[in-house]
């Protein structure tokens, strides 16, 4: 039986931490498939088809990664892929509240519905999505985590908006 595995988020953007996450992935799953969260309540830069977009590239080598978008809950997600294992990134003990308030709420949600964690490579814990987007707003140089792709999707957005 294939053996696979949803990494869910908002990958606004994507960043070497998330494509670390999943290449690892890769490697203890037959698939990988990265659930876009299309109805983030964060204020989002990238639209969710820019950033479905980002992630085809990204990944259009390997087939074991497969790219899709959700709209709603989670827990409902899980049905309609009938994969019934969530992937998320651990990377300080800040992250821990809020993983285990949507691990077990998910859980709760829906009792077939299991979250694992892979703890972030000491080379990325210090990154996230909010991070970049300070840095490139702010005129600073985000190329040593994010893919090119995305830092130049990120700069015709954030310094168009001033
Ligand atoms: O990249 P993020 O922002 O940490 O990802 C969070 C995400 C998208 C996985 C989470 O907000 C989510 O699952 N959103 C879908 C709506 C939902 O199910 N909310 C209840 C979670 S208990």
């Amino acid at each position: 039986m294939k053996k696979s595995v949803i990494y869910p988020g908002s990958f606004d953007p994507l960043t070497n931490g998330h494509i670390n996450i999943i290449e690892r992935a890769a490697k203890c799953f037959d698939e990988v498939i990265i659930g876009v969260a299309k109805n983030s309540s964060k204020d989002s830069i990238l639209d969710p088809n820019e950033r479905v977009i980002i992630l085809k590239k990204i990944f259009k080598n390997n087939k074991k990664i497969i790219v899709d978008e959700f709209e709603g809950l989670l827990a409902q997600y899980v049905n309609k892929r009938k994969v019934y294992t969530i992937l998320r990134g651990m990377r300080t003990v800040q992250d821990f509240e809020y993983e285990l308030q949507m691990a077990t709420s998910n859980n709760k949600l829906n009792s077939k519905l299991e979250t694992i964690f892979m703890v972030a490579d000491g080379n990325h814990s210090h990154i996230s999505s909010s991070l970049i987007k300070d840095i490139i707003r702010l005129g600073g140089d985000a190329s040593k985590f994010i893919p090119k792709i995305v830092e130049r999707e990120l700069k015709k957005k954030l310094l168009k908006k001033g």
